[in-house]
C-alpha cells in the first residue's frame, strides 16, 4: 500500500507542532507521506511559519514525509486518507467577544459553553459542513478528524445534517482527565483506565481503574479531599465541595465547573477580565510568542511552551485515533460518535463522548446504559441545546437560535437571552452568512 495523505485544515494553528510530532513518533504504524497543511487568506504568515518549522521537524527526524502548505483547500483534499480539522472562524478575535460579550451582562463567556459556545458554532458548523461536501467529491473514503470547537455541537450536525459517516470528533479533555487521575495516584497514565460517557465538555469518569481494579471511590476522596492536578489550562482550578463531590460519586470533568461552580466562575472570569484579559487575549499574548519561537530556524522540535495551552495533547488523541482506525486496532479511545444506543436516554442519532472500540469502520461506542441520576438531567439539557444550535447554524434561524440561547442553562432569563443574541449577531455579523440581521423576529 502507498504512503498515506493527510490534510491538516488550519494548519496554520499553533498546536500544528503538536501534530507533527504526533505523526513522527508513530510513523512506523502510520506510513504518512504526504502532510499538507491549509489555511486561508487570513492565516498565510501563520500556515508559512508552520509549515518551515514542520519541514525541519521532519527532516530532524530524517523521514521521508513531504509537507505541503495551501491556501486551496481542494487542492490539499484531493485524494486524502485522513483529514484533520483545527480551525477557528473569526480567530482569537471572535474568541474574545464570545467571552467579553456574556460577561457584560453577567453571564459565562466561554469560548465552548454558554452563549460563547452557541455562537462559535453558529460560525462553525457551516464551514464544517462545507469542507464534508468538498471531501464527498474529492476524497470520499477519507475520515474526517475534527478538534474544532464546539466539538459536540459540530458531531450533532454532521450526524444530523449530513450524510457522512466517516467522521469523529476528538478533545482532549479525557486524556487531560486520565492523566491528572493517574497523577493523583501517583502511577503512570498506561496504569489507569476510565469509562468516559457524556458529551463533549460535559464528559464524566462513572468508573475508574487502575491495573484493571476499580478505584473510582479513591480518586473522587482524592479529589474532594483537594488534590489538584485536574483541571485544563484554560479553566482556573477552584477545586470542588467535598461533601458534593462525594455524593456526586463520579469524576466530573473541568468544564463541569461552570455548571457547578457557576457564581465563583464567573466572579473569577469578570476579575481576569479586568486585570490580565479574558482566556482569549491571554492566548492572543501566548500565540504571538510561539510563533516568535517557531520561526527561530534552530527549533526543530514542539517546543515546551505549547504546553501553557488548554488543547495540550490533542495531537496524542488524534494520532492514536488514526492510527486505530488505519491499523484496525480495536483499543478503546474516548471520541465524539453517533450515540446508537450507547447511553440511554439520549437519541440513538445523537452525538455523544464515549469511550469506544477504535476500528477500521470508526468507532463503536461501547453500552454504558443509563447514566447516574444526578448527571442525567444536565446531560439531557445540553444535548437539547446543541441539537438546537446546530440546527440554527444550518437553517440560519433567528428563532432557533434565541430558543438555543434560552435554553442553555447559564443564561437566566429569556429577555437577557435576546439582548445577548441580538448583541453577539450584530458582533459576529461578518462570520454568520446564513443569518440576515437584523433579524425579521428583532425589528
Ligand atoms: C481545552 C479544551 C479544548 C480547547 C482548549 C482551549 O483543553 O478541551 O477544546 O480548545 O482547552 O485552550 P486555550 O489555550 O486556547 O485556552
Amino acid at each position: 500500500m502507498s504512503g498515506l495523505k493527510i490534510a491538516t485544515i488550519g494548519g496554520g494553528s499553533s498546536y500544528t507542532p503538536e501534530l507533527v510530532e504526533g505523526f513522527i513518533r508513530r510513523y512506523e504504524e502510520l506510513p504518512i507521506t504526504e502532510l499538507w497543511l491549509v489555511d486561508v487568506e487570513e492565516g498565510r504568515e501563520k500556515l508559512r511559519i508552520t509549515g518551515a518549522l514542520a519541514e525541519r521537524m521532519v527532516e530532524e527526524a530524517g523521514l521521508p514525509i513531504k509537507v505541503h502548505t495551501t491556501l486551496d483547500r481542494r487542492e490539499a483534499l484531493a485524494g486524502a486518507d485522513f483529514v484533520t480539522t483545527q480551525f477557528r472562524v473569526g480567530s482569537l478575535d471572535a474568541r474574545a467577544l464570545d467571552e467579553r460579550i456574556p460577561l457584560k451582562h453577567g453571564v459565562i463567556g466561554q469560548e465552548t459553553n454558554g452563549p460563547g459556545g452557541l455562537m462559535k458554532g453558529l460560525r462553525t458548523i457551516p464551514v464544517l459542513l462545507s469542507i464534508i461536501e468538498d471531501m464527498e467529491e474529492l476524497c470520499p473514503d477519507a475520515w474526517l478528524i475534527n478538534f474544532t470547537n464546539p466539538a459536540g455541537m459540530v458531531t450533532e450536525a454532521v450526524y444530523r445534517h449530513t450524510n457522512w459517516r466517516r467522521f469523529v470528533g476528538l478533545c482532549n479533555v479525557p486524556v487531560g482527565m486520565q492523566m491528572g487521575t493517574a497523577a493523583m495516584l501517583d502511577v503512570a497514565p498506561d496504569r489507569v483506565h476510565i469509562d468516559f460517557a457524556g458529551l463533549n465538555h460535559m464528559v464524566f469518569g462513572l468508573h475508574i481503574y487502575l491495573d484493571g481494579r476499580e478505584v473510582t471511590t479513591e480518586v473522587v476522596d482524592k479529589l474532594a479531599s483537594g488534590e489538584s492536578g485536574m483541571t485544563m489550562r484554560n479553566i482556573v482550578d477552584l477545586g470542588w465541595d467535598p461533601d458534593f463531590l462525594r455524593a456526586l460519586g463520579v469524576l466530573p470533568c473541568p468544564y463541569h465547573r461552570y455548571y457547578y461552580k457557576t457564581k465563583q466562575m464567573l466572579e473569577r472570569e469578570q476579575q481576569e477580565a479586568e486585570e490580565e484579559g479574558t482566556r482569549a487575549e491571554v492566548v492572543q499574548q501566548l500565540e504571538h510568542e510561539l510563533f516568535e519561537l517557531y520561526q527561530d530556524t534552530e527549533l526543530r522540535e514542539k517546543p515546551e511552551q505549547l504546553s501553557q495551552r488548554g488543547g495540550a495533547y490533542y495531537s496524542d488523541a488524534a494520532c492514536s485515533l488514526i492510527n486505530s482506525i488505519y491499523n484496525d486496532k480495536r483499543d478503546i479511545q474516548p471520541v465524539n460518535t453517533k450515540n446508537n444506543g450507547a447511553i440511554s436516554g439520549i437519541d440513538p442519532g445523537s452525538a455523544v463522548e464515549v469511550s469506544s472500540v477504535i476500528t477500521k469502520d470508526g468507532p463503536r461506542p461501547i453500552t454504558v446504559g443509563e447514566l447516574p441520576v444526578a448527571v442525567q438531567g444536565l446531560v439531557q439539557q445540553i444535548k437539547s441545546f446543541e441539537r438546537v444550535a446546530a440546527e440554527a447554524a444550518v437553517s440560519g434561524s433567528y428563532e432557533k437560535a434565541l430558543l438555543a440561547m434560552t435554553i442553555n442553562p447559564l443564561v437566566q432569563s429569556d429577555e437577557l437571552a435576546k439582548t445577548i443574541l441580538d448583541e453577539m449577531l450584530d458582533a459576529h455579523r461578518a462570520y454568520l452568512p446564513r443569518f440576515t440581521h437584523p433579524a425579521p423576529a428583532a425589528e
